[in-house]
C-alpha cells in the first residue's frame, strides 16, 4: 500500500494491514489510507506508554470505528440503524431512508454548528425509534437482523479487544447506535465479551413475549457522547475515573468529547476520517480535534496494535506495584475497583 503525505507536519506510513482487513480490498485505483499526526501526538503516545496496562482505558465509538465504512458486500456499511431497518417491511425501510436523507446530511455537515445540529438529531432518533417500535420487531429478529447485515469490523479491533481483555483493560463502547445491535454484531463477528468491556448506548425496551416496545429514556445522539452525562451515574464510572489514560477512536467530530468527565489526565485522540470528498473537506477540522486521523477507511493497525504492545512492553520493565495499604479511604477504594 502506498505512502501517503499531507504537509509538513503530517507524519505517514503504509497502512498495509488493510489488506488483511476482513472487509473486501479495496477496488483498484481507490486513494491509499494516510496517516496524519498532529503536534500532541509523539507526547500523548509517551504518556500512555509510559503509565502502562494499570492506568489505560480504551473507549471506541461503534458505526464505522470498530466497523468499516465500506460493507464487505460493497457500498456503504451498515450502521446498527442500517442493521435493524433493513429487514423490516419495505414501506418502514422507505420511511426510515428518506429520515436519513433529511437528517446524515445535518449530521455530517461541515458548515453547521454543534448547537444547531443537536436538537435536528434529536428529533432524528426520537421520529426513528417510533417507527422501530411501530414495526413490532423482537428481540429474536435482531440475530438473524445481525447475520445477514453488511458489516465488518476494522482491521486491528478484534487484536484490541483481545489484548485489552488479556490485560484487564477495560474498554468502553461509547456508541450513539443502538446497544442492543452492537452487542450482537460483536457477538458474531468475535465472541463473547470480557465482562470489562462496557457498551454505552441507546438501549432498547422488550416486553415479555421480546417484542420491542420503546428506548430507554436517556439518548445518546453523535453529539451528546461525554462520559459524564451519559455514564456518570454507572457502577462503573468510578472505576473508569480512576484511570489516568484514555486511548479513544471515533470517526466523527462527536467522538472528540468521549472522554469528558472522566478528568483523566491523557487523551490520545484517533479519528477515522472515512469518506473520501470528507478526506479533502475535513481534514483540517479533524486534524484540529484528533491527536492522529486515519482516512479512506483505514485500518486501525499498525497505530493501534504498536501502540498496545508498546504499553505491555513498558508494564513489564515497571517495578512491581507497591502493596495495597490496610487503610481506607478513596486510594484504597480505587485500588480495590481496578483490581476488580
Ligand atoms: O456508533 P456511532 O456513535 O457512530 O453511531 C451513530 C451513527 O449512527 C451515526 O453516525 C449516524 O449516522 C448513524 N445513525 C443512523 N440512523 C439513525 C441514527 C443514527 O444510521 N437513525
Ligand atoms: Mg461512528
Amino acid at each position: 500500500m502506498e505512502l501517503a503525505i499531507f504537509g509538513a507536519a503530517t507524519f505517514a506510513f503504509a497502512l498495509r494491514a488493510r489488506a488483511r482487513a476482513s472487509a473486501a480490498p479495496p477496488p483498484k485505483g481507490a486513494p491509499a489510507p494516510a496517516l496524519h499526526l498532529g503536534k500532541d501526538f509523539a507526547e500523548k503516545r509517551r504518556r500512555v506508554v509510559e503509565g502502562g496496562v494499570d492506568n489505560l482505558h480504551l473507549i471506541f465509538d461503534f458505526d464505522r470505528t470498530m466497523t468499516t465504512y465500506e460493507g464487505p458486500r460493497g457500498g456503504r456499511g451498515a450502521t446498527c440503524h442500517h442493521i435493524v431497518e433493513a429487514r423490516r417491511p419495505r414501506s418502514v425501510r422507505e420511511r426510515a431512508e428518506a429520515l436519513n436523507g433529511v437528517f446524515y446530511p445535518v449530521e455530517i455537515s461541515a458548515r453547521l454548528s454543534r448547537e444547531f445540529k443537536l436538537p435536528v438529531m434529536e428529533v432524528w432518533y426520537a421520529l426513528v425509534n417510533d417507527l422501530l417500535v411501530e414495526t413490532g420487531m423482537t428481540r429474536a429478529d435482531l440475530e438473524e437482523d445481525v447475520r445477514e447485515a453488511n458489516v465488518a469490523l476494522r482491521a486491528g479491533v478484534a487484536g484490541a479487544l483481545a489484548w485489552a481483555a488479556r490485560h484487564d483493560v477495560p474498554v468502553t463502547i461509547f456508541s450513539a447506535g443502538i446497544g442492543d445491535v452492537l452487542a450482537e454484531c460483536l457477538r458474531q463477528l468475535v465472541g463473547p465479551l470480557h465482562p470489562r468491556v462496557r457498551v454505552v448506548s441507546n438501549e432498547m425496551r422488550f416486553d415479555a413475549r421480546g417484542v420491542l416496545v420503546g428506548f430507554a429514556p436517556r439518548v445518546i445522539t453523535p453529539f451528546t457522547k461525554n462520559a459524564r452525562d451519559a455514564m456518570g451515574d454507572a457502577p462503573f464510572f468510578g472505576e473508569l475515573c480512576a484511570r489516568r489514560n484514555v486511548v479513544l477512536l471515533g470517526d466523527g467530530p462527536g467522538d472528540a468529547t468521549m472522554a469528558d468527565g472522566l478528568g483523566c489526565e491523557t487523551v490520545l485522540r484517533v479519528g477515522f476520517l472515512n469518506d473520501a470528498g470528507a478526506a479533502l473537506r475535513q481534514l483540517a477540522e479533524f486534524t484540529a480535534i484528533f491527536d492522529a486521523v486515519i482516512t479512506h477507511d483505514g485500518p486501525a493497525d499498525p497505530l493501534l496494535s504498536t501502540l498496545l504492545r508498546d504499553v505491555e512492553a513498558a508494564s513489564a520493565r515497571a517495578p512491581a506495584p507497591a502493596p495495597v495499604p490496610a487503610v481506607g479511604g478513596a486510594a484504597a477504594v480505587a485500588i480495590a475497583a481496578d483490581a476488580r
